[in-house]
């Protein structure tokens, strides 16, 4: 099974989905059967690590994202990936508009598919601090969420 979180800068939520999914799946039985990747629509920071901010906000609760790399959702991803997960409406529309019709990968709105409070992950970029530590909490529970399907279909 492989798992693509999707954004558009690949420096604030996705990256940060992908710290947090990470560690909640080295601590379950799914451990070695998942592959956990993330991307953005846009290639504005391709090659950078994740935003100071995010990657502060994150070490605070335990998440060390100061190794990944961003990198622009590329064809291949729709080939590879099984679920691709957006964070907000418009990076789902973006990921739809540029699928290959012979893909076989689900797209799909991750917190929508979760039912949590809010269907979308706000971009903190632009934000304050505050931003950031909602953007945690929003993914720890739709980790939670991933994590429960995955086992149910494994
Ligand atoms: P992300 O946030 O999509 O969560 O990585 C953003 C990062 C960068 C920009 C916008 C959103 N930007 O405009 O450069």
């Amino acid at each position: 099974m492989q798992v693509l979180f999707v954004c558009l800068g690949n420096i604030c939520r996705s990256p940060t989905a992908e710290g947090v999914f990470r560690q909640y799946l080295a601590d379950s039985p799914l451990a070695h059967q998942v592959r956990v990747d993330s991307a953005g629509t846009a290639d504005w920071h391709t090659g950078k690590a994740p935003d100071p901010r995010t990657c502060s906000a994150a070490l605070k609760r335990g998440y060390d994202l100061s190794k990944l790399q961003a990198r622009q959702v590329t064809e291949e991803d729709f080939h590879r990936f099984d679920l691709i997960l957006a964070m907000d409406n418009s990076n789902l529309a973006d990921l739809q508009a540029m699928r290959p019709a012979n893909s076989h990968a689900e797209v799909d709105l991750l917190l929508q598919r979760y039912q949590l409070a809010r269907n979308e992950v706000p971009d903190p970029y632009y934000g304050g601090e505050q931003g950031f530590e909602e953007v945690l909490d929003l993914l720890e529970g739709a980790s939670k969420g991933l994590l429960a399907e995955l086992q149910a279909r494994a």
